[in-house]
């Protein structure tokens, strides 16, 4: 790995939201060039303007990856998902509470072995890779030693990532059960121990309301406010059962976001999963608060749980991300996410834009995660996670593609004909990351 770093290529980022496609919003070099150094974007640009600008000295010493006809973007941002489920994609014939009953709480079981987590940890961050994703907010499950293992592995391969010890004291199978005290204490030795080491942060992570006594959702929201840069992540307004239950279980408490208000656990870095069903209150206090939702189009669907109403949503200005949320989600790629993203728009008479679509998949993760600062784009400074897009690698998008030059209309192709065939490369700090085998 070399400390200067060149790339050519087709170059998009994003700058801000591109409501209406403002051309403003983003920019695109047809033959760009990415100059890095330390890992760190310094410029992005035309090709001649940037190379024109470097020494010759400096340009002979450094890395060149020429991916000339290639599509170069900010890596993918997955905000919502669980390490520990990579098995459960695909389960039958399940809505919410019974597909945690029969199905999820049994594979997270095996986590208490720490064998168990290190493999798993290493198959679904190169499955990440993969897929493009570089950045991702991630559940572990409540043994303190999956978050270890997941750690550790993303510390291995330089990633900026987010991720938690699960919170749960209650409605749970034994051996799954926390209890306030120690889920306190636990998540406080994880935190001295992983967050702010490198480019990890820790995410304070009560599953959901249901599932933690209110002593426990106290004690994570004390937590939350012990130091300023914590995070937190959670579910809210799945599914209709999962409502009802909430509203029985606090019952002095007006909806589901109040549960989470009240013991402190919303605001700035903290983002919740799915948020379909809300009411107007709870959608004007995310957007007054900055409180985020990660919306999940895959595992909305798959679970039936509903349609999450993105322009609605975005329109009230509560930052949103793009997530997977596997294993409820059926796909570890935010490429195919985006396409039924795009389906449940048009459910809405709303169809989300490619540009849009892709701003929500790069920069809007990164702003939903507070984490824009490091990520997300290619504005001098930033990190320089990116990844190469090859359009041609599959046959029918290729087709479809042949002749059309407009930029929107061969990302909106590349939206909903897309997959992770098309990731031709992942890089990191700079640096081309090998995931193989
Ligand atoms: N609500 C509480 N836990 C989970 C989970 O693991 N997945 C999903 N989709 N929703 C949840
Ligand atoms: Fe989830």
């Amino acid at each position: 790995s070399s400390a200067l770093t060149l790339v050519r290529g087709q170059i998009l980022h994003f700058l801000s939201d591109p409501i209406q496609d403002d051309p403003s919003s983003y920019e695109y070099f047809a033959d760009g060039a990415l100059w890095i150094e330390q890992g760190k974007i310094l410029k992005v640009g035309n090709w001649e303007t940037i190379t024109s600008t470097i020494t010759p000295e400096k340009l002979s010493r450094a890395t060149l990856y020429d991916y000339s006809g290639k599509l170069i973007m900010p890596g993918l941002v997955d905000t919502h998902c669980h390490y520990p489920q990579a098995k459960v994609i695909g389960s039958y014939g399940r809505q919410l509470l019974d597909w945690l009953n029969d199905y999820t709480f049994p594979t997270e079981a095996a986590f208490a072995d720490p064998d168990v987590a290190l493999r798993g940890a290493e198959y679904f961050v190169k499955r990440l890779l993969a897929h493009g994703t570089t950045t991702a907010s991630v559940f572990a499950t409540v043994h303190p030693t999956s978050v270890d293992a997941f750690m550790q592995t993303a510390e291995k391969y330089g990633l900026r990532m987010l991720c938690g010890k699960v919170m749960m004291d209650r409605h749970c199978p034994d051996n799954l059960r926390d209890t306030a005290q120690q889920s306190g204490i636990e998540s406080q030795d994880l935190i001295d121990r992983w967050h702010g080491k490198g480019r990890l942060r820790y995410s304070i992570t009560p599953r959901f309301a249901p599932t933690s006594t209110p002593e426990q959702l106290h004690i994570a929201g004390e937590l939350y406010h012990s130091r300023p840069d914590l995070h937190v992540q959670s579910h809210l307004a799945e599914n209709w059962d999962e409502i009802h239950w909430v509203r029985s279980l606090f019952p002095e408490l007006f909806d589901y976001l109040n549960v989470y208000e009240y013991y402190g656990l919303t605001g700035e870095r903290t983002i919740y999963g799915h948020c379909i069903h809300l009411s107007p209150r709870e959608i004007q206090s995310m957007s007054e608060q900055g409180t985020a939702a990660a919306f999940c189009p895959t595992s909305n669907l798959f679970l039936g749980s509903g349609f999450f109403d993105y322009s609605k949503v975005a329109e009230a200005n509560v930052r949103i991300g793009l997530a997977t949320d596997v294993g409820g989600g059926t796909s570890f790629s935010l490429i195919r996410t985006l396409g039924e993203a795009y389906k449940v728009s048009q459910v809405h008479k709303q169809p989300l834009s490619a540009l849009r679509g892709w701003y929500l998949a790069t920069l809007g993760g990164a702003k939903a995660l507070y984490l824009d600062s490091f990520i997300g784009n290619f504005t001098s400074g930033k990190e320089a996670d990116f990844i190469v897009i090859d359009t041609s690698t599959i046959e029918e998008l290729d087709y479809r593609l042949q002749g059309v030059e407009s930029l929107s209309e061969r990302l909106f192709a590349l939206m909903i004909m897309g997959d992770e065939r098309n990731i031709y490369a992942t890089h990191i700090q700079g640096n081309k990351i090998s995931f193989d085998a």
